[in-house]
């Protein structure tokens, strides 16, 4: 069989899984295949999925079925699909695409240079790696990186959460923390290579212990480290945001005032039915904390409309909630149901058109939100890191601001990958404004 020499890696769902992809990339690289720009002249084709929703698993069939009238014109090409989804129904996506090669777990990227050897060889059949291995962190590889102003440092894989309705501790396993030593060896090697902001991935940062080291005292123990600007983290889950964390992130002064802070529902009956593990007045209490704590806090969060069960006034307090602490930004989803899960064996009652006009009431209400924090930072001065040059026009940088807003800078381009100071003059009702402030 042909040598394998190029590959083309696509990749969908969580910022966990782009950090994957770069892992990916790095184990191939390191192998000898280069990347190729178009899926079209790879020899080796990977998709990285998501399966938290039904319709980022069709989006994948979909692909896949591209992917199949490239192998066609190419029979040597090799498809593989990798990632969440693969681990969900990898069996499953053998049989109704017997022209992907390969299915392989996220637990299961080390094994790729042996599976591409196994799959160039003699008489090869499809391929399924899809075991899990509770102590995998993958914290000695090196990730490739596009972005080296911005760096994701996993600091934890899996979840032990359990939320009713999610998908992901089924296909990414059990909650396993890295050894901050090598969390803070990472970090300094992204800093070196000219990382000035970094971004501490697991799906629940708050929960993270090794050893003595649980996530305040990682926040301490990063936040000394020279050369290093800004510290972000994703996500938080709000019945771990302990005192001490606020704390943390109140005296550090490289970890950035913003937070993520999942609220799902303002029903305390449907955040039981979600085993979120607190309550609405417990949350609001958390941001009260926040609040007083972190000035200048910038706080965003995910909601999910039409859980089942989910009554007129379930709905009505998570409205009220998002109107009482008015997030800066929310990423806003309709609930689907995900087999295996504790929620998709409740029956469903509310129809699609009702559950598409509870998340349409929710987005219109956070446009509004959002408006109204982007027009009270009018006049402020903020630090901003631009990262790149605005597509919008000659004389404007893109980038974000230390509370997590996308700002579009007035500046010139010697502005690029340094922190500055930026006086907020407007906004485009999704974006802050500004130009350099003096000083
Ligand atoms: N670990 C993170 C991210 C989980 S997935 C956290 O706990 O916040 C990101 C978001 O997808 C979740 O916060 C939730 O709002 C949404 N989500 C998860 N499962 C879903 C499902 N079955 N249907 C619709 N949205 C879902
Ligand atoms: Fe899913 Fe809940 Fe874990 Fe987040 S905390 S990944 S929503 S189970
Ligand atoms: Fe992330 Fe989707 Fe997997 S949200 S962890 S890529 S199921």
């Amino acid at each position: 069989m042909k040598k394998l020499k190029t590959f083309f890696l696509e990749t969908y769902g969580c910022q966990m899984n782009f950090s994957d992809s770069e892992l990916v990339e790095g184990l191939l690289i390191r192998g000898g295949l280069t990347p190729a720009s178009e899926a079209e002249e790879a020899d080796l084709i990977l998709v990285n999925t998501c399966g938290v929703r039904e319709h980022a698993e069709q989006r994948v069939f979909g692909r896949l079925g591209l992917f199949k009238t490239y192998k066609e014109d190419s029979p040597h090409k090799l498809l593989a699909v990798i990632g969440c989804m693969a681990q969900r129904i990898g069996e499953q996506i053998l049989e109704q695409a017997p022209w992907v090669d390969l299915v392989l777990g996220p637990d299961g990227y080390r094994k790729l240079p042996q599976l591409i050897e196994e799959l160039t060889g003699e008489n090869h059949s499809q391929l399924a790696a899809l075991a899990f291995e509770v102590s995998e962190t993958y914290e000695d590889l090196a990730p490739t990186r596009k972005n080296h102003l911005s760096a994701w440092v996993p600091i934890s894989r899996g979840c032990d959460n359990f939320c009713s309705y999610c998908i992901v501790p089924y296909v990414r396993g059990r909650e396993r923390s890295v050894n901050p030593d090598s969390v803070e060896r990472q970090v300094r090697e992204q800093v070196a290579g000219g990382a000035l902001e970094i971004v501490l991935l697991g799906q629940n940062v708050n929960s993270y212990r090794y050893g003595d080291t649980d996530f305040a005292a990682l926040l301490r123990r990063l936040d000394g480290i020279e050369g290093l600007r800004w510290i972000r983290f994703l996500t938080s889950h709000p019945r771990d945001l302990s005192d001490r964390i606020i704390e943390a992130m109140a005296d550090c002064e490289k970890v950035c005032e913003h937070l993520h802070l999942p609220v799902q529902s303002g029903s305390d009956r449907v955040l039981g039915l979600m085993n979120r593990g607190y309550s609405r007045a417990f949350y609001l209490e958390r941001v009260a904390a926040l609040r007083e704590r972190i000035p200048g806090l910038g706080l965003t969060t995910d909601i999910l409309v039409g859980f089942p069960g989910e009554s007129n006034g379930d709905f009505g307090e998570t409205v009220s909630l998002m109107n009482e602490v008015q997030f800066d930004y929310a990423y806003t989803f309709k609930y689907s149901p995900r087999p295996g899960t504790v929620a998709a064996r409740k029956k469903e009652e509310l129809s699609e058109e009702e559950k598409s006009l509870r998340l349409d009431t929710v987005i219109q209400l956070q446009r509004s939100h959002t408006r109204q924090a982007l027009h009270s930072l009018r006049g402020r001065v903020l630090e901003a890191l631009p990262v790149q040059k605005a597509k919008s026009g000659e004389g404007i940088l893109q980038g974000k601001t230390r509370s997590n807003f996308n700002i579009f800078l007035s500046a010139g381009e010697s502005c690029l990958g340094r922190v500055v100071r930026a006086r907020v003059s407007g906004n485009t009702g999704m974006n802050l404004l500004g130009e350099l402030a003096e000083g």
